[in-house]
């Protein structure tokens, strides 16, 4: 028997650290968050994606009376660059949340249909895709790939 460990570094970054590009792709995320449409769970998500080519394309989750059907903010980010910018891969992403319901406290992180998404999206142009996770005030974790959201992870290589 064998023991192996994944070694995962993440890093945590003051409001006044961050690099300046990562404020705007953060402040497109924040002005996104009103575009949300979450009736039902009154939890805004946007995630602001920079393209490899400079553009920034933002999505929001869109939700559903059939609650299973709606679709989370990375989701419609991602279709969004994919249908607006074909073959196009990116550079980095931030995900920024609300609630309506409550005061937000600590940062979410992207769940496990979107950890599987955004990898196919990194892994399809084969360039590390840096994942931010902020809230206004509060220290923003920077992780250098979405590999590091999903170790062992279920990928094109074991289907072609
Ligand atoms: N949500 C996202 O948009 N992204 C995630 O990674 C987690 C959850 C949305 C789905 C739903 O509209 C709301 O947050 C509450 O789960």
């Amino acid at each position: 028997m064998q023991e192996h460990h994944f070694k995962i570094a993440y890093r945590e970054y003051a409001p006044n650290e961050l690099p300046a590009e990562v404020v705007t792709l953060f402040q497109h995320a924040k002005a996104a968050l009103k575009d949300a449409y979450s009736p039902y769970s009154k939890f805004r998500v946007a995630c602001a994606i920079r393209l490899v080519n400079g553009e920034i394309v933002t999505g929001t989750n869109q939700e559903n009376a059939s609650y299973p059907a709606g679709i989370c903010a990375e989701g419609t980010a991602l279709g969004a660059c994919a249908s607006l910018h074909p073959n196009v891969g990116a550079k980095e992403l931030f995900i920024t949340i609300a609630s309506d319901a409550f005061q937000v406290e600590q940062i979410a992180a992207p769940c496990g249909i979107c950890r599987q998404q955004l990898l196919e999206f990194e892994t399809r142009f084969n360039t590390p895709v840096s994942v931010w996770l902020g809230i206004e005030g509060k220290p923003v974790i920077r992780l250098a790939s979405v590999k590091d959201l999903l170790p062992l992870a279920f990928t094109k290589s074991d289907l072609l």
